[in-house]
């Protein structure tokens, strides 16, 4: 068996309750498709660079003074901590305020916080990654984890889905990652261009090109809400035990530490109880559409 290093939860930087961005500066902006971007961060100070660990699937609060703050995933490989990767949609004020600093921008940063994805319930298992758009990026973390620790987990599918093949999040690493051989990757768009070959149409499509072994795997699932339910159910469908099937939801935050009650999930809070939960603990509200 290998040693499996830091799946624990980390304390988030200057304690647990914290409210107190650090600053952090914007060191490389990379362009993922129109409207969303890839952005390296690195703390100012090389202490906080030394202590930061995260979990994949957890999020830091991005703030901007004088603009606000929002949720966002940290998408970058959770061996090497010393920058930060988060890509953004840039659809509102903060977002948007983000990238017009650009390179050499110093952003405040408070986290990680929440749950992630059960990187401590892999060992020997199927992995089934399914994700639509921007929710490729939470689970990027994963994949990197999962590339560090291959023999871990047995077979490692990546299913993808986006609007067009330019809408591609990390379009290059998708297909280093098919070519590599250690994980399968399969990618389907809506709306093909002359050039693709691949599938189109949506990824829940994708499943029925996989067998999947359902005692034997666990699946994790990052998209718009209507794609969380699809998948998780089908998924159920094919008989995975809620107990394996992972869901990653979003939420307006606030505080981002359980404290302001914004983000409230039924009797959760997603900073706190999530955003990654397992579906068994979610059964009863997650088909709610009031909830
Ligand atoms: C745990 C968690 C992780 C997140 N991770 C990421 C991430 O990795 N990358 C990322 O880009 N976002 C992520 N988000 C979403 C992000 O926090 C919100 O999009 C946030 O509202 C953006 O702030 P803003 O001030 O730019 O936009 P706001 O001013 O809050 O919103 C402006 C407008 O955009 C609309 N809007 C808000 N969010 C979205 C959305 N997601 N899609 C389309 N329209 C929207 C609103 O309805 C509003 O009309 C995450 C959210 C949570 C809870
Ligand atoms: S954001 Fe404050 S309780 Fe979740």
């Amino acid at each position: 068996m290998i040693q499996i290093q830091s799946i624990g939860r980390p304390e988030p930087i200057c304690g647990m309750d914290t409210w107190v961005p650090v600053p952090a500066r914007i060191l490389e902006v990379r362009e993922e498709n129109f409207n969303t971007r890839t952005f390296i961060l690195q703390f100012v100070d090389a202490k906080l660079r030394e202590m930061y660990r995260f979990v994949p699937g957890q999020f830091n609060m991005i703030y901007l003074s004088g603009v606000g703050e929002a949720a966002i995933s940290i998408s970058s490989n959770p061996h090497q901590t010393q920058t930060l990767a988060h890509t953004i949609r840039l659809v509102g004020s903060v977002t948007r305020a983000i990238d017009r600093l650009g390179v050499g921008g110093i952003v405040g940063l408070r986290g990680p916080f929440g749950h992630g994805w059960p990187m401590d319930k892999l060992e020997g298992k199927d992995v089934v990654i399914l994700a639509g758009g921007i929710g490729l990026a939470p689970l990027r973390p994963v994949i990197y984890w999962l590339l560090h620790h291959r023999e871990h987990v047995k077979r490692v599918v990546i299913l993808y889905g986006c609007r067009t093949p330019e809408d591609r999040l990390y379009a290059r690493e998708l297909e280093a990652w098919a070519e590599n051989g250690a994980l399968d990757v399969l990618v389907t768009v809506d709306n093909a261009t002359r050039e693709w070959t691949g599938p189109v149409g949506v990824v829940t499509n994708l499943m029925r090109r996989i067998k999947v072994s359902a005692e034997h795997t666990v699946v994790m699932v990052c998209g718009p809400r209507i794609l969380n339910r699809v998948a998780a159910w089908n998924f159920l469908q094919l008989h995975v035990p809620p107990t394996q099937v992972y869901v990653s939801l979003e939420r307006n935050m606030n505080c981002g530490f359980g404290r302001c009650g914004h983000c409230q999930y039924g009797p959760k809070f997603v900073c706190r109880d999530g955003p990654v939960f397992c579906f068994a603990d979610i059964a009863d509200i997650f088909a709610k559409e009031e909830i």
